[in-house]
């Protein structure tokens, strides 16, 4: 790692800052520098690309326009404003920091990075993020265009898949930040990352801070950031039944805690992932989801496969494989089951997960 003097310190934020004034993006979010508008954003953006994010912003905004109307809405509704981002606990996680701030803080943001951590869902990075973009504390905030940044401009070679790597390049970074531009600063940081300085075609030829990446100057950008391998995530199959009943579709919540909590999907059973590949037999895996039913449900269905490959799914710990059934419940009692048979419009009005999506198009297209 190399260590900048102030001299260079001062050159790059004024080269920096001077890039972004000039060509750093317009983004909804950065209209204005409300702390309600920076965290929201801060949030959506943390597993979300920015050109998914800026739609669901706006219509978020104009759901809760405040932190009260957010904290005070229904969860069917958030979820639904949700719908399609993944990671829904960052939505439940926001509604309770909403009613945080406004019980023990009389809905005053805190003015330090230090004091927002305190708040329920406010890891370091956003704490950083609101601080420095919402109240101006000269703070760094360290998320993975950070890490892809300054590893190569200062060749940091600690391992970003380190918890404890973090203090590193917080302290690196923290010597950089302006005190007059500090969410300027970290805004252009993410500009950066996601044009010149991107993870695997970095275009540093023409990179308005060419001259300070260390690690190009040397030939070896692409050994940054340093990075050892996530385990790869656990396949887990599933048959879908898209059952029908007098034209309603059968959907069934997910339970309170866990993967995808409270959100709808039709009927899913696990099955051993061997009976998802080439050589797996539809008669059988018929005979288990009608067994299901039967079991379960109390219900009478016939179905037949939706002929192609398995859809697939990947989450962070888990890769879904899931191979469909279309299917029919010929009996309207449904006593024993422990769902909903929802017409069309009502199904819209549920809150899906992604895969949920993904198997309704796949079905559109049998
Ligand atoms: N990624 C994370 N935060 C961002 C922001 N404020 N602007 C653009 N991209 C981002």
């Amino acid at each position: 790692m190399i260590e900048w003097n102030a001299a260079t310190i001062k050159d790059f934020q004024n080269t920096l800052l001077t890039w972004f004034d000039q060509e750093g993006r317009d983004l909804p979010w950065r209209r204005d520098h409300e702390p309600y508008h920076v965290w929201v954003s801060e949030i959506m953006l943390q597993q979300t690309q920015v050109q998914t994010v800026i739609p669901y912003y706006e219509r978020f905004m104009g759901l809760f326009p405040t932190v009260t109307d957010l904290a005070e809405a229904p969860e069917s509704q958030l979820l639904k404003a949700w719908e399609g981002l993944g990671y829904y606990s960052r939505v439940r996680n926001m509604q309770r920091c909403a009613r945080q701030l406004l019980t023990d803080y009389d809905g005053q943001w805190p003015q330090t990075a230090a004091e927002l951590t305190e708040l329920i869902g406010i890891g370091p990075y956003t704490a950083g993020a609101v601080a420095s973009i919402g109240v101006n504390e000269p703070v760094p905030a360290v998320d993975g265009n950070a890490y892809r940044v300054f590893s190569r401009l200062l060749k940091i070679d600690a391992d970003i898949a380190k918890p404890q790597t973090r203090l590193i390049f917080e302290q690196a970074i923290a010597r950089i930040v302006p005190e007059d531009r500090p969410g300027d600063f970290n805004q252009a940081i993410m500009d950066l990352g996601s044009s010149y300085m991107t993870a695997r075609q970095p275009d540093t030829e023409n990179s308005p801070v060419k001259r300070f990446n260390q690690a190009y100057l040397d030939g070896e950008e692409l050994v940054y950031p340093v990075k050892t391998k996530k385990p790869r995530p656990k396949l887990v199959a599933y048959v879908a039944v898209l059952a029908q009943m007098d034209q309603k579709w059968l959907m069934v919540q997910r339970p309170s805690t866990g993967m995808l909590a409270n959100l709808w999907t039709v009927p899913l059973i696990p099955v051993e992932e061997r009976d998802l590949e080439e050589d797996y037999q539809p008669a059988d895996l018929l005979a288990a989801i009608q067994a299901y039913f039967q079991r379960e449900y109390q219900l009478k269905l016939t179905a037949k496969l939706v002929a192609g490959r398995p859809v697939s799914h990947t989450f962070t710990h888990q890769k879904w494989s899931i191979q469909l059934f279309d299917g029919q419940v010929e009996t309207s009692d449904l006593s024993y089951f422990a769902g909903r048979a929802v017409t069309l419009a009502e199904r819209q009005q549920l809150p899906m997960p992604k895969v949920q999506e993904k198997l309704f198009t796949r079905y559109a297209a049998r």
